[in-house]
């Protein structure tokens, strides 16, 4: 249970804010690149708390401004894309990617005026298909390059506009018993409800063998955030899930099975959930030209939230938990070590920046950051014959924070009999489930 502004403290994210300014030392995905195109070179953007506009120069540059012309507040993103920069529907004036104003053409010859001129400018480069933005101070940190983003391959993404704040996605992570309630048991019941007989089986086979009742969970800190490690079902701490376990990149990221999980606070009741999905090209298959980018609704056609992929049923878990969920009254269990360790990680890394430091997994090394592979469980990487790849062999040290749990489970009729297993990631098709 925290105090209401300790909570205050944790989530809210506007300028000036202890953890906006922790926030703007990232660099967060906005669109995916694909968003950007003749069509629609231009994007209204919102991101820790701030309206901004996307936009693709007709030189293929992206910019990210301020949404209002100078001069008499048009909104650009009515803008023309010209090879310099956007120019604005009204009046013409011409902004460059660095939000300086480059030409007024109806002022008088000679005028010096435009050199006065510039609109707020943020960084904004592109990644594996994927538009990022960074908000905070120079000299900014590198992009990271996080190997399903950096890997040659195949890839695709999507994005969901959630009504709730950030943070209640980012616990979500370090939850992992919920996998056994939410998707397996909730999850189950809702799809074994709604969902023709084949949908069923292949829901039951799937999840119903992934969710296993927890009996232990673990919290690793290391350099980029934190991995986790469960015991479910019969497994023992010498299987993938104890072993390697999946990390939270911090402090918004979940790299999982074969794609990541980028929980961007829009603002303090707002988050964009975007994902993302890779797999090695095949033999001969052709590179990609562009990766595609989808923007998926909330509700369905009855209105409801839609809860019948994995990533649907975390989104309607965090959205029923409130816009802000409420701390000052939340009852933890032992369940909730994880969480714990996060929000005080958060709070240190807060007093880091006010102190003037560069928080954890801020990168600067050129070289480290060319490629920053991380460890899966139960992946097949790129490049290597065995599941694990390089982290096969794996031993891990004695977890930060740990709970032993009772095991205790409820089970599906629909589900009984069904053997546990685990299923292989980072082959085969684009994922839908973690
Ligand atoms: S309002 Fe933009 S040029 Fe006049
Ligand atoms: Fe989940």
């Amino acid at each position: 249970m925290l105090t209401i502004e300790q909570n205050e403290r944790l989530t809210q994210v506007g300028p000036g804010t202890p953890m906006g300014e922790l926030m703007r030392r990232y660099w967060h995905p906005i669109a995916g690149s694909a968003q950007l195109n003749d069509d629609t070179p231009t994007k209204e953007v919102r991101l820790l708390g701030e309206d901004l506009v996307l936009f693709r120069s007709a030189a293929g540059e992206v910019g990210l401004i301020e949404p209002s012309c100078a001069h008499r507040k048009a909104n650009l993103s009515y803008g023309i894309p010209e090879p310099e920069g956007i120019r604005c529907a009204y009046h013409g004036w011409l902004y460059d990617i660095h939000g300086q104003c480059i030409d007024q053409p109806s002022e008088p010859e000679g005028s010096r005026f435009k050199e006065k001129v510039k609109l707020k400018a943020y960084r904004a480069e592109e990644l594996g298909g994927l538009i990022f933005a960074y908000m905070g101070p120079e000299p900014a940190p590198l992009l990271p390059r996080y190997d399903v983003l950096a890997w040659d391959g195949i890839k695709d993404a999507h994005s969901t506009v959630l009504p709730c704040n950030w943070l209640q996605c980012m616990e979500n992570s370090l939850d992992p018993l919920h996998f056994q309630w939410l998707h397996r048991y909730w999850g189950g019941w809702t799809m074994n409800r709604t969902k023709s007989a084949e949908e069923r089986d292949r829901w039951n086979a799937s999840v119903g063998a992934r969710g296993a009742e927890h009996r232990k969970i673990g919290f690793e800190k290391t350099d980029y955030g934190v991995i986790k490690r469960r015991l479910v079902g019969d497994e023992t701490e010498q299987d993938d899930h104890w072993r390697i376990g999946h990390p939270i990149l911090f402090p918004t990221i979940l790299r999982v099975s074969h794609g990541l999980e980028f929980r961007v606070p829009v603002d303090d009741t707002h988050t964009l959930h975007l994902l993302t999905n890779y797999r090695a090209r095949e033999e001969g298959e052709e590179p990609q030209s562009e990766v595609p980018f989808v923007e998926r609704p909330l509700y369905d056609e009855q209105g409801l939230l839609i809860r019948d992929y994995i990533p649907a049923q975390d989104q309607v878990a965090w959205i029923i938990q409130g816009p802000v969920m409420d701390r000052s009254t939340e009852r933890l269990g032992v369940t909730d070590v994880g969480i714990i360790m996060f929000r005080r990680m958060l709070d240190e890394q807060m007093d880091v920046v006010a102190d003037g430091g560069d928080p954890l997994n801020t990168h600067r090394d050129p070289v480290e950051n060319e490629v920053i592979v991380l460890p899966c469980e139960y992946y097949m990487y790129p490049g290597y014959d065995e599941v694990g790849g390089p982290f096969k062999d794996s031993v891990p040290r004695k977890p930060d924070v740990e709970a032993v749990l009772s095991g205790e489970g409820a089970t599906l009729k629909e589900q009984e009999g069904i053997q546990a297993r685990r299923r292989v990631w980072g082959v085969g098709e684009p994922r839908d489930y973690k």
